[in-house]
């Protein structure tokens, strides 16, 4: 079915300049891009973002790098786009991710793995809603 997904472009990507090779590598696997924009996040806004992550020992780590600099966020429309997006940006652990994907590609670790895309249906209805309005959305 058609699907809509949340991803970010994350610090360690805009500080190299690649968020276009990113783009590129989103938009070959079939993903339209149907919003976007550059953002600097506030602790308290990543903070809130990863709250699932909160008890977790790389959290405060987590939270620093993602407000180190700006990010791109983006809405991906496609079929089936929770998985492919999944597919396209490899495994968390970049050292773990297949060939061809964007974090064995540009990652760095992992936790500067360059992007981050939403898990399941309801997390990506809850991560869209939390960064963009409806109007800024145009499929
Ligand atoms: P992301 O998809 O943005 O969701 C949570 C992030 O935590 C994850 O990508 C990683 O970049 C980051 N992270 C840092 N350390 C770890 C770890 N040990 N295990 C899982 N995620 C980690």
């Amino acid at each position: 079915a058609l699907q809509r997904t949340f991803s970010i472009i994350k610090p360690d990507a805009t500080a190299r300049n690649i968020t276009g090779k990113i783009n590129a590598m989103i938009e070959a696997a079939g993903l339209r891009i149907v919003a976007q924009k550059r953002v600097q996040l506030t602790r308290e806004k990543a903070e809130g973002f990863y709250a699932v992550h909160k008890e977790r020992p790389f959290f405060n780590d987590l939270v620093s790098f993602m407000i180190s600099g700006p990010v791109v966020v983006q809405v991906l429309e496609g079929e089936n786009a929770i998985a492919k997006y999944r597919e396209v940006m490899g495994a968390t652990n970049p050292e773990q991710a297949d060939e061809g994907t964007i974090r064995k590609t540009f990652a760095e670790s992992i936790e500067a793995n360059s992007v981050h895309g939403s898990d399941a249906p309801e997390t990506a209805a809850e991560e869209i809603k939390y960064f963009f309005n409806d109007d800024e959305i145009v499929g």
